[in-house]
């Protein structure tokens, strides 16, 4: 059940058992460590809504003035925008927010590990991390003040300062804006590129723009998108740049199930400059205009190959019969092979020949890479959780084996232990088995003892993989007897692999010394 709520929930192992735990009226205890980390995290957190309320009131002071009259009067920004958002002005000099946090009771080094402030190399003093810039805080769906945005008021580099990953915070899991799109009622959200862009398109009524921080969307960003909504329209800048990381995020977004469209603003940079020339009505009107993936990935084709030069109008015919044989629904192929032979024109019978002789291609192609993607996987090339079975995969399947009988049987570990040399994770030759192991010896004495308990030290990804090893196995004899012929399997075969870099080294030196 934890590892189902990481997973569907997108948590840390802490957060999914405090769910769980909350949900089912269970009272959890936690260990000095998990306590001191909680506490540190709420540290981290009280001492951001101090800074954030900070921030926001040095706005409206004599010193903020600059930041204000920045924000209204260059970026437009009506106040009750400005205060729904939050904003803030963090003053030019060294130590305003830290010396007002220090009164406040906290330490320098609790400031410097939520990334306010800096350390000086030199005096070992800390100093204000964000200065003389308008600030954006940004703000998490239970309401809590997270981390920070800082814009300059000029051109100077660098343009945005963004806080770092604190105790409370991951950058790759979070979205600016998310506490108010997550509001919205309907079935989308509108994802830009930068903090303005937001803030733009919420003051012109669309609550549902949200933002990644200032780096490309991750599969955990992907994975919230699925969680809140069925669609996203993609609205990046209109830039080469921006339009590159669309494509990204279409197929980040495709693999969760996201259906997406893109939006691209015209005659303006961004979606905050479009809506500042044009206004709401006419940001709606691209809205309904925003195009499919199939649209935007044609354009693209078609922007490539002039179609009037033969050459290129056979280029573009081929990539734009690969792009529709892409679709797996014949009636949805039906309708772009339309839309292609009308834009190309070539008639339909002759694109849908075309098409269908790709797929049978691809089918044959796939069928080939998916039997050398089964013989590589048989390997282990390509295991991105454990990278070492490939080196030795004899040694490694005795792992999987001892380690998948474990899981099952924590009993039998007492019993293998009574024998002459007993197991150790020195034993282990991957680095996976190791970790695993030594992870299942420090819990596996606890009578309550389940294999989800690992989740603490091991990745979602990790979990994944150890809930294969024990399906597997389950299906198997798993004695004692088993379990010890593990053991030696695995002792032989890690030998093996040492013998043979003995057997090359000691070969090397002979041939050095001859
Ligand atoms: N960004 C960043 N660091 C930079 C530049 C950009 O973190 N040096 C991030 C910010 O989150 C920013 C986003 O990338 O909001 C988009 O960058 P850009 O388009 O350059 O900024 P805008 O948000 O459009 O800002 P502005 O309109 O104020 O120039
Ligand atoms: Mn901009």
């Amino acid at each position: 059940m934890i590892h189902f709520v990481r997973r569907a929930e997108n948590m840390d192992y802490p957060s999914a058992v405090e769910f769980l735990a909350k949900r089912y009226g269970i009272p959890i205890t936690l260990d000095k460590r998990e306590q001191a980390e909680n506490a540190r995290r709420e540290r981290v957190l009280a001492m951001n809504k101090e800074a954030a309320r900070f921030f926001h009131q040095k706005l409206f002071e004599p010193e903020g003035a600059e930041g204000l009259r920045y924000l209204t009067e260059i970026r437009r920004l009506p106040m009750p925008l400005i205060r729904h958002f939050g904003l803030g002005f963090a003053p030019g000099s060294f130590g305003s927010l830290t010396d007002h946090l220090r009164k406040k009771g906290y330490t320098d080094s609790e400031m410097a590990s939520a990334f306010l402030c800096g350390i000086s190399q030199k005096t070992g003093k800390p100093y204000d991390y964000f200065r003389n810039r308008v600030i954006f805080p940004i703000i998490d769906v239970r309401g809590d003040v997270v981390a920070f945005g800082g814009r300059v008021m000029d051109d100077s580099k660098p343009k945005y300062l963004n806080s770092s990953d604190t105790p409370a915070f991951k950058k790759s899991r979070n979205l600016f804006a998310l506490n108010f799109a997550r509001k919205n009622e309907t079935d989308t959200m509108i994802l830009c590129e930068g903090y303005m862009d937001v803030i733009a398109l919420h003051g012109a009524g669309f609550s549902n723009a949200v933002a990644t921080l200032g780096t490309a969307i991750t599969p955990e960003q992907a994975r919230i998108f699925a969680r809140y909504v069925k669609k996203v329209v993609i609205c990046y800048d209109a830039d080469e740049a921006g339009q590159r990381a669309a494509s990204k995020a279409f197929a980040l977004l495709g693999e969760v199930g996201v259906e997406c469209r893109i939006l691209r603003v015209e005659n303006a940079k961004d979606p905050d400059e479009y809506i500042r020339k044009f206004g709401a009505g006419a940001f709606k009107n691209l809205m309904e205009r925003s195009r499919s993936e199939f649209d935007f990935k044609l354009e693209k084709i078609i922007a490539e190959h002039p179609i009037e030069d033969p050459d290129h109008r056979i280029k573009a015919l081929e990539e734009s019969v690969r792009l529709v044989a892409s679709f797996s629904s014949s009636a949805v192929r039906e309708i772009y092979l339309h839309r292609v032979a009308q834009l190309l024109d070539v008639s339909a019978e002759s694109i849908r020949r075309d098409v269908e002789k790709n797929i049978r291609g691809r089918v044959r192609k796939d069928r080939r890479e998916e039997t050398r993607q089964f013989i590589r996987q048989s390997e282990g090339y390509g295991d991105r959780i454990n990278p070492d079975y490939v080196k030795n995969p004899g040694a490694a399947a005795a792992e999987e084996a001892i380690l998948g009988i474990l899981l099952l049987h924590p009993e039998l570990y007492r019993q293998l232990q009574k024998d002459g040399r007993p197991l150790q994770t020195e034993d282990f030759f991957t680095a996976f088995g190791k970790k695993v192991f030594a992870a299942l010896v420090e819990r596996i004495d606890d009578p309550s003892f389940e294999a989800g308990m690992l989740g603490e030290v091991l990745s979602i990804e990790e979990m994944d993989r150890v809930a294969e090893l024990r399906q597997n196995r389950a299906r198997l004899q798993n004695t004692l007897t088993v379990l010890q012929d593990g053991v030696s399997r695995l002792r032989e075969a890690s030998a093996r692999s040492e013998q043979s870099l003995e057997d090359i080294l000691s070969k090397k030196r002979r041939k050095k010394e001859n």
